[in-house]
């Protein structure tokens, strides 16, 4: 058990259904620490989706079910990984009202992300105090586990950072020389970015995305449509797999002697991008189908879902309740 004596914490914000850059990038790191024996927190982050979601909140509670769906389909293990959401354990908005009254305000304005997201989605008004505050949220998800490793995209990395600033400055005030709240470090991908259909990055909206949950014929569709290199405009024009987005997945999904091939029959024009992409398709194929099946399964068994997310539930907020006294302990607020 090589992760033995990690403590894990992830979340994810309920959007929508997961798609194949998702597997590839967070939920391969999530089931490499499971199995390697790690305690591993995953985690909903609805109050995360609220602050850009605030004006429409009527989706999160089904989206919510549909990522608990998507992670127990990958292989999400509730008896080995606990499986909660965030407003379900409230102390996740006590610790994050204490960190906010020790975090300088210019930590959070500077923040790269913070302009960053408003200038993206300017069809939302995100000039607000919650969304201001997300970084520091994000703090106090992590810090309640008290996690040693925080898998995440590389975007959220500032995150990180403002999270390991917070807790020195806690500790520097409360708790000099027996910190009580540990600093996280990061784990990033080291999968192959997957890109979309379009070659742009895979995201829901940008519509250019295969579902982990979509039907065979659908991603066989989407998959043989998906942008190779321009170049190869007739079947004879050879071409350059690193210049081709499609190959990115051959990348991640091939046998070497599979990728050998490819390559030299896309720069001898040897074949065509649709036998090429056959070779790549029945591998996605072959990974997604048990997922798929396992989904279905607990589609019609929503009961079992509904297990798992209350023992979850109920094992976070332990341990959340043990760090939230221990920090209420150090700055001397309980009454003892
Ligand atoms: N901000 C993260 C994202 O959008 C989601 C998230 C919320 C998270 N809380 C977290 C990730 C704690 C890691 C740890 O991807
Ligand atoms: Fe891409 Fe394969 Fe077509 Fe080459 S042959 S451009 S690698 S799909």
């Amino acid at each position: 058990m090589t992760d033995s004596g990690k403590v894990i914490l992830s979340g994810m914000r309920p959007t929508g259904r997961l798609h194949l850059g998702h597997l590839e990038g967070a939920l391969k790191n999530y089931l490499r620490f499971q199995d390697g024996g790690a305690r591993c927190f995953f985690m909903v982050a609805d109050w995360h989706a609220l602050t850009s979601e605030y004006a429409n909140p009527r989706d999160i509670r089904a989206n919510t079910r549909e990522l608990l769906l998507d992670w127990l389909a990958v292989g999400i293990d509730p008896d080995r990984a606990t499986v909660f959401v965030q407003s379900d354990v409230p102390e996740h908005a006590e610790l994050f009202v204490v960190l906010s009254m020790l975090t300088p305000l210019p930590w959070a304005e500077r923040c790269p992300t913070y302009k960053e997201q408003q200038q993206e989605l300017q069809d939302k008004d995100l000039a607000t105090y919650g969304f201001l505050g997300y970084p520091i949220l994000q703090a106090a998800d992590i810090l309640l586990y008290r996690a040693s490793h925080v898998p995440i995209g590389a975007d959220q990395l500032p995150h990180l950072e403002m999270t390991r600033e917070i807790a020195r400055r806690f500790n520097y005030f409360y708790a000099p020389g027996s910190p009580v709240l540990p600093e996280p470090e990061s784990v990033l991908t080291e999968a192959p970015r997957v890109p979309g259909l379009d070659g742009r990055k895979m995201s829901k909206s940008y519509s250019n995305a295969v579902f982990l949950s979509d039907p065979a014929p659908d991603i066989e569709r989407k998959l043989s449509r998906m942008m190779t290199d321009p170049r190869r405009v007739r079947r004879t024009d050879p071409g350059e797999p690193g210049d081709c987005p499609a190959f990115n997945l051959h990348q991640v999904y091939c046998t070497p002697d599979e990728i050998e091939y490819v390559m030299n029959g896309c720069r001898t024009a040897g074949i065509g991008c649709l036998d090429c992409k056959r070779v790549m398709i029945k591998h996605v194929l072959a990974d997604l189908g048990p997922i798929r099946e396992r989904r279905a399964e607990l589609e019609n068994h929503p009961e079992q879902v509904t297990r798992a997310l209350e023992r979850g539930n109920e094992h976070a907020r332990a341990v959340a309740a043990t760090t939230m006294h221990e920090a209420r302990g150090a700055m001397g607020l309980d009454e003892d």
